[in-house]
């Protein structure tokens, strides 16, 4: 081992989220493939190499007999990864009820869906069983491999309640949570029926994360007004016990993305992409078919934009990448055909016989064929409603070191808190501002593009996944001797 060789042993670290980094596909009895997942989480820790790092999380697939979960857990095992199992009933109630129509359209300011917003009142009780339950099965599979001196890190909305449930095991536990989406003003989780039961679960983690100062005050604010702690400079404070409470924005694996560009596979797409659009300024969206990233108002904003300036109609496209996610979610579902009514609408409005406006497919791509679309974009339109940091900004910025061109990105995501100097900010409620933005961004002088570019591509170069993880693991590690010192003063 590392030890007896004379080299320090990496430090242990458990990453627990909802989503294992690879979500499986069955394909025989006993046999399983293995695809990387969608999203921003785990694009953020596969960049993370400092640690010996194990994932804990659902592998996105019901798996009730024995001999799948003993397969699906071996061929696992080979990428580092332990399945937590979830039967459907608690997919339904965990994932697709509460966490996906209850906290995160409120954690985004979205409120209840408003169609069946009764109905989601009625059952919020037993959706709000079936969470903690399914944080309850969360915290199993991680006592089971935990060994002392390892750090436990959960993320995620999905797992407010696990720092609880894993004290409660073992009260020595290193455990940190993180949220990857923006925690709301404390006016907006006062309205959670479960609002003091997982401010406390999160409390009882050592140190609490997020992408922004601003997501770390609210939070502080809704323990303070809430449960009345006492909200200090560290973190939230009661009876003594201190719960270290800071912002720490997420970024990318900038070199693997700069890396990428130089491969003959991407150059190749790079040219097909640059003939198939040649004479004609590409604009990109990336983004999972979610109503925070505000799909349709982007696609409304660019036919205002097309409206407004005829000159540009034949000289400009919007390739629009929609990722499909939680596709059993109504919300979601009425999402996709509201979209697909818009584009068809504004193709036939605008579409010649040999050019469509608007290019959107429902699908994502691979990560070569998505480099070379960053590379070739002129204009990225990053527009979402809310959004916890949205690192699609950050790739677009890595990939456009030759062409320097131009984001337009939401002031509502986290991003806009570190590349809102290099890039345009908008309100993306406001279509007429878009649409204006995307005139100002079309036609940038040069120099004024390489400018915004540099200040962008240094952040994002400086600011990576791997000192993210680094610096959360090893806060985490200095509070926990911090709190010791002062239990022995
Ligand atoms: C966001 C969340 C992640 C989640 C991802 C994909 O980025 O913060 O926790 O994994 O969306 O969503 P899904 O529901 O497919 O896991």
């Amino acid at each position: 081992n590392e030890r007896q060789e004379g080299r320090p042993s990496k430090q242990r670290l458990l990453v627990v989220a909802n989503r294992l980094p690879v979500s499986a596909v069955r394909r025989s009895v006993d046999s399983w493939q293995l695809e990387i997942s969608v999203g921003g989480l785990v694009s953020a820790l596969l960049g993370v190499k400092e640690f010996d790092a194990r994932w804990i999380g659902w592998a996105g697939v019901n798996v009730s007999d024995d001999i799948g979960q003993r397969t699906l857990t071996k061929s696992l095992a080979e990428k580092r990864c332990i399945p937590v199992f979830l039967d459907e009933e608690i997919v339904q109630q965990y994932y697709n009820g509460y966490c996906n129509n209850i906290l995160w359209p409120l954690f985004h300011y979205l409120g209840l869906p408003q169609e069946d917003r009764l109905a989601t009142t009625r059952s919020f009780q037993s959706q709000f069983d079936a969470y903690k339950k399914a944080n309850q099965l969360f915290a199993d599979v991680v006592n089971n491999i935990y060994q002392e001196g390892d750090v436990v890190w959960c993320h995620d909305y999905h797992l407010m309640f696990l720092p609880q449930c894993l004290k409660r095991y073992n009260s020595n536990m290193k455990v940190g949570w993180f949220l990857h989406t923006p925690f709301p003003s404390s006016e907006i989780h006062r309205t959670l029926p479960s609002r003091s039961e997982l401010l406390r679960s999160v409390l009882a983690a050592d140190l609490v994360g997020f992408h922004t100062y601003d997501y770390a005050r609210h939070f502080v604010s809704a323990c303070t007004r809430i449960l009345g702690f006492e909200g200090t400079p560290e973190g939230v404070e009661n009876q003594g016990k201190l719960t270290r409470v800071a912002a720490f924005p997420i970024g990318i694996d900038s070199e693997r993305f700069i890396r990428a560009l130089e491969l003959p596979q991407v150059q190749d797409h790079i040219k097909e992409l640059k003939e198939r659009f040649a004479g004609r300024k590409v604009m990109l969206g990336v983004d999972r078919l979610d109503m925070i990233k505000g799909i349709p108002q982007k696609i409304l904003a660019f036919e205002k934009f097309l409206e407004e300036n005829p000159n540009w109609r034949d000289k400009v496209v919007l390739l629009q990448i929609a990722v499909p996610t939680r596709t059993d979610v109504s919300e979601y579902q009425k999402l996709t055909s509201q979209v697909h009514e818009i584009v068809g609408r504004i193709n036939g409005r605008f579409g010649t016989l040999t050019a469509v406006p608007i290019h959107h497919l429902d699908r994502s791509l691979d990560f070569h064929a998505l480099c070379a679309l960053y590379a070739v974009t002129d204009v990225a339109l990053v527009t979402s409603l809310r959004d916890g940091m949205n690192l699609v900004s950050y790739e677009f910025v890595a990939c456009q070191a030759s062409k320097k061109g131009v984001l337009i990105l939401s002031e509502f995501a986290g991003a806009a808190q570190s590349l809102g100097a290099g890039a345009i900010l908008v309100n993306p409620w406001n279509i007429t501002e878009v649409a204006a933005s995307i005139g100002y961004a079309l036609n940038m002088p040069a120099d004024e593009r390489e400018k915004r570019h540099q200040l962008n591509f240094m952040h994002v170069t400086s600011h990576t996944s791997q000192e993210w993880a680094a610096t959360f693991v090893s806060e985490l590690n200095d509070t926990i001797v911090e709190a010791q010192l002062r239990t022995c003063q």
